[in-house]
């Protein structure tokens, strides 16, 4: 090995031991506590994370109670993180940990690769910190911090480049501590190696590190491919009887798998509310249209308005065909619901 790779090692290491943060999670060596965290971390930042680590890790202290929650349960308390096929494939893969692997995590990258929403990220993540196998996790910040310091231009966005970042990786890797290998550098690129402004004059491997010798911060890592961002228009109807409300759960094949929301017209375009009740054969009075919300998806923008209706016969056939249902008020609470419903219900004061 060069001698840039084993000073890597021994630096940013050296670093961690200084500079890491008291987390949960890096006091255990308990995989369902660990894997618990990963699928957590992989949708937000530490500091949302945490709170949402501790309600799951508080109220399923074992990946049997998580296996045996229910699904409107599990997703409720996910609810906020956002991206619920993370939240179902969690509860799926607890369930699948339960029957097939006797309720023990699966102690070998291989073996962890076969449960679902394990990805090769998280399978490293507990392979290493759990078992202690040398097998290298890179997530963004690994990107980010390899590439400035060897001065990789791969683009991180491609299979070949993530290929190569990978091999990278594996070839630095503390064959005596790999577990604590991957959580500093993973740290390092987090607190130190930050994506804007990284603090290079603080930083151990300042000499060796190519972007801050040759001024290329800014230019590393490389990503170049940009997914498009689609925008919707969604029309919702509110449809109220007495105190109680209509709504579904939705099914599988488009956002918010599992979560419950009320009747959705979509239009290509932004449009009047009288345009859309005549297009769809609709012969209602709304009593209350919602201003647009906006709402950021991963690839989509969604423009969402709120139609309050009362209960009227010509929506019947509409309530049929979407499987709606009348809930209470105590009922829409406890419900799992996307957070822009929870937003609308809180804005006309039907929820606190
Ligand atoms: N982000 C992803 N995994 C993490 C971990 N184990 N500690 C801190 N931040 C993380």
């Amino acid at each position: 090995m060069s001698k840039a790779k084993s000073a890597f090692a021994r630096l940013v290491m050296d670093w961690y031991d200084r500079h890491k943060r008291d987390l949960p999670w890096r006091h255990t060596r308990d995989p369902y506590k660990i894997w618990l965290s990963e699928i957590i971390l992989q949708q937000t930042r530490v500091a949302q994370g945490l709170p949402y680590y501790q309600a799951f890790a508080e109220r399923y202290s074992t990946v049997k109670k998580l296996a045996n929650a229910s699904q409107d349960e599990v997703l409720r308390l996910w609810q906020g993180l956002g991206y619920y096929s993370r939240a179902r494939n969690l509860h799926a893969c607890a369930k699948k940990v339960v029957s097939e692997y006797h309720e023990k995590f699966p102690d070998s990258y291989n073996e962890l690769l076969k449960l679902p929403g394990v990805g090769s990220y998280t399978a490293a993540a507990i392979a290493s910190f759990a078992f202690n196998e040398p097998v290298a996790v890179v997530d963004g910040n690994v990107f980010r911090v390899l590439a400035r310091v060897f001065g990789i231009e791969h683009d991180i966005a491609s299979l070949a480049g993530k290929k190569y970042f990978f091999e990278k990786a594996n070839e630095l890797i503390s064959k005596d501590k790999p577990g604590v290998f991957n959580q500093a550098v993973m740290e390092f690129g987090a607190l130190q190696c930050t994506p804007k402004n990284p603090a290079c004059t603080s930083c151990p491997l300042a000499r060796m590190c190519v972007a801050n010798t040759q001024n290329l911060q800014t230019q590393l890592p490389v990503k170049l491919t940009r997914t498009k961002v689609k925008t919707r228009h969604l029309y919702y109807f509110v449809i109220k009887k007495g105190t109680q409300l209509y709504l579904r759960k939705r099914p599988s094949g488009d956002i918010w798998n599992g979560l419950y929301d009320f009747l959705v017209l979509e239009e290509k375009k932004s449009i009047s509310t009288q345009q859309l009740f005549k297009r769809h054969n609709i012969n209602v009075r709304a009593e209350r249209v919602s201003k647009a919300y906006k709402h950021i998806l991963s690839h989509q923008k969604l423009v969402v308005r709120f139609i309050e209706v009362a209960l009227q016969a010509t929506l019947q056939k509409h309530i049929k065909a979407g499987e709606l249902k009348a809930y209470s008020k105590k009922q829409i609470e406890q419900l799992p619901k996307p957070v822009l419903i929870s937003r609308y219900l809180q804005d006309v004061a039907y929820l606190q």
